[in-house]
């Protein structure tokens, strides 16, 4: 036997026990007469004691033990003299008797504990042994447990776990596809899913009515802190059921999740918000919640000022800051290089504070005291307060809003990590204009239904219909999304023609499902939830690579694996593929 114990549950109820335990030397100790080791294993970390006095010899091999070698030792159970009550074995120690070295091990490159003091680039390198180390340790443990407790949800829900294919042909959720080149048919490639989108339908159409399926997606996109090329979604679909039966199903998962996995309940159910709401009191259609600040369009109230900023934008909006007044300078200043940053695109901020000496703006030469109490009591501004305004065009505006608005709940503490917001976004737009190629593209996927009362809207103002579709929004974060899904051909051809297919093109795309649709097809909706980003959430880490075993990084490498890479002439020629090297 390798082991009688693991090295995280000895305390001082086993004193005397002889036990053998296996595991790592995070590090050893050596006080003159006495060497002491942490052993540490996946449960935890128990010390060792060597004693010069009682057995020499040993005492002289556990000094040689490096950081990171693989022993066995036996002995026994004893009370700590000095206890340690931050560790659950820390009141009691093994006295060893017998020492055998299983591995010895390199030294290792970046120290394994809590706080390392190796960059990112090398821990990636290094990956196996940064999933020693607790915080990268305890994140995969974590998400074992979402998992588990998911599909023990699910399961008691009658849902069935279906394994779809990993080589298909291309789905269309918008991004660009992994492609496989296929050896028995050159020329040919299969895809990798960005979701099993159609096939959960086609799942639908052959009856099993309620499917789900932990499944890794696959999208070459540009990556960024919540997005890796390959990622997990809970991946869902119900047949027989209306919009709200399906959020109540996970708006009941979500709920079920948080109370096992943080011990959190909510109370009552998730709102609902519009998009167009998000929209305009957000910015975005996946607010943070955690806290008010709700965008306030004011475009009427500043216009006709003399003001030719003001006056040439299409939209004025602003946040109100309480208990901001007192912002220095710089602090403005820094809060409208933050607004003009590339990315978040702003021209400039004005400012508005309410400050025991009465109003005071950056624009006070175009708008007297009078015309600044109307914008304090426009935002419901008292005494204390700033108000922070953004013009321009409406949509950049919004945008640049939503993160000066973010930006202030950071500097207020208003988005405390171990708090959480949970909400649907619903009434997403069914169509986007793309001004590039000059046609409407699903704004989710081309099988999500219109809402019915809108369907009327669809030859003439396809623009303003409204879909069957739902976000579940968590913190600022998309955690979730899906749709109520077409289910009759009609409808399914109307939204093609919309989307500028014609029939043939269809067909070719979608022949499959539209075929399948003709035999048979229960009305369906569906959802699929982004496991990495619902775990990250759960254990607090910001990016969602935390969460991942084995991540990409920032430009998509495995620096582990060393891959993409290239390969053997051979190789490709049998994949019928040239390219210069
Ligand atoms: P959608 O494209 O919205 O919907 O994806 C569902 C959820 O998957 C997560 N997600 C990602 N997570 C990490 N990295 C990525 N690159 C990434 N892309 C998406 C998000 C998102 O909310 N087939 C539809 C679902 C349906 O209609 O049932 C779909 O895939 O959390």
């Amino acid at each position: 036997m390798y082991r009688t114990n693991n090295c995280g549950e000895l305390n001082a109820a086993a004193s005397g026990k002889e036990v053998v335990l296996c595991g790592w030397v995070q590090k050893s100790r050596d006080l003159g007469g006495m060497t002491f080791v942490d052993l540490r294993d996946r449960y935890g970390i128990t010390q060792l004691v060597f004693d010069m006095e009682s057995n020499a010899d040993l005492c002289g091999k556990a000094r040689k033990l490096g950081r990171e070698y693989v022993i066995q030792v036996k002995g026994a159970v004893r009370e700590r003299s000095n206890k340690n009550p931050r560790i659950p074995t820390g009141e009691i120690e093994i006295e060893v008797t017998e020492l055998n070295i299983l591995s010895s091990s390199d030294h290792p490159p970046f120290t394994i504990e809590d706080e390392t003091d190796g960059g990112d680039e090398l821990r990636m390198k290094y990956r196996y042994l940064d999933l020693r180390r607790n915080p990268v340790k305890n994140n995969i443990l974590l998400r074992h447990r979402v998992a588990k407790t998911t599909r023990e949800y699910l399961d008691s829900l009658d849902f069935v776990e279906i394994e779809t294919p990993v080589l298909v042909n291309s789905t269309p959720e918008g991004a660009r596809d992994f492609l496989v080149p296929s050896r028995l048919h050159p020329g040919n490639f299969y895809a990798l899913p960005q979701s099993p989108q159609t096939l959960k339908q086609l799942l639908m159409v052959a009856g099993f009515d309620r499917y789900y399926q932990i499944v890794k997606c696959f999208r070459d996109e540009d990556l960024r802190a919540d997005r890796q090329p390959e990622f997990t979604q809970i991946d869902c679909e119900m047949s027989f059921v209306e919009r709200d039966d399906l959020l109540d199903t996970f708006e009941g998962m979500i709920k079920h999740l948080f109370k096992e996995i943080k011990g959190i309940d909510f109370a009552g159910p998730f709102i609902k918000l519009p998009y167009s709401e998000a929209m305009e009191s957000y910015g975005c259609d996946k607010p943070d919640l955690r806290f008010g600040m709700k965008i306030k369009d004011v475009t009427r109230l500043v216009k006709g000022h003399g003001f030719t900023v003001f006056d040439g934008a299409e939209y004025v909006g602003g946040i109100l800051a309480e208990g901001c007044a007192s912002y220095t300078r710089k602090q403005l200043d820094e809060l409208t290089e933050f607004v003009r940053r590339p990315q978040i695109g702003a021209k400039g901020l004005v400012y508005m504070r309410y400050g025991a000496d009465g109003f005071k703006s950056s624009v006070d030469r175009f708008y007297p005291a009078g015309e600044l109490e109307k914008w304090a009591d426009s935002f419901g501004a008292r005494e204390g307060d700033l108000i922070l305004l953004i013009s321009g065009d409406r949509k950049q505006s919004l945008s640049a809003l939503c993160e000066l608005r973010l930006e202030m709940g950071n500097r207020l503490g208003f988005r405390k990590k171990d708090k959480y917001f949970p909400l649907w976004v619903v009434d997403f737009p069914l169509l986007e204009w793309d001004d590039e190629t000059g046609r409407f593209f699903a704004m989710h996927h081309p099988f999500t239904s219109p809402r019915p009362e809108d369907l009327k809207l669809m030859e003439n103002d396809p623009g303003k219909v409204r879909a069957n579709a739902y976000d579940l929004v968590i913190n600022g974060v998309e955690i979730g999304g899906g749709s109520v899904r077409i289910h009759d051909s009609n409808t399914q051809k109307l939204m093609f023609k919309t989307l500028g297919f014609s029939e043939e093109e269809a067909q070719r795309q979608f022949g499959f499902l539209m075929n399948a649709f003709r035999y048979g097809a229960p009305p369906h909706a569906g959802i699929a939830f982004g496991m990495d980003r619902l775990v990250s959430m759960f254990a607090g880490e910001d990016s969602i690579r935390d969460c991942i075993a084995f991540p990409k990084n920032n430009s998509a490498r495995d620096v582990m694996l060393e891959t993409p890479s290239v390969v053997a002439d051979q190789q490709l020629k049998e994949l019928g593929i040239s390219i210069n090297r």
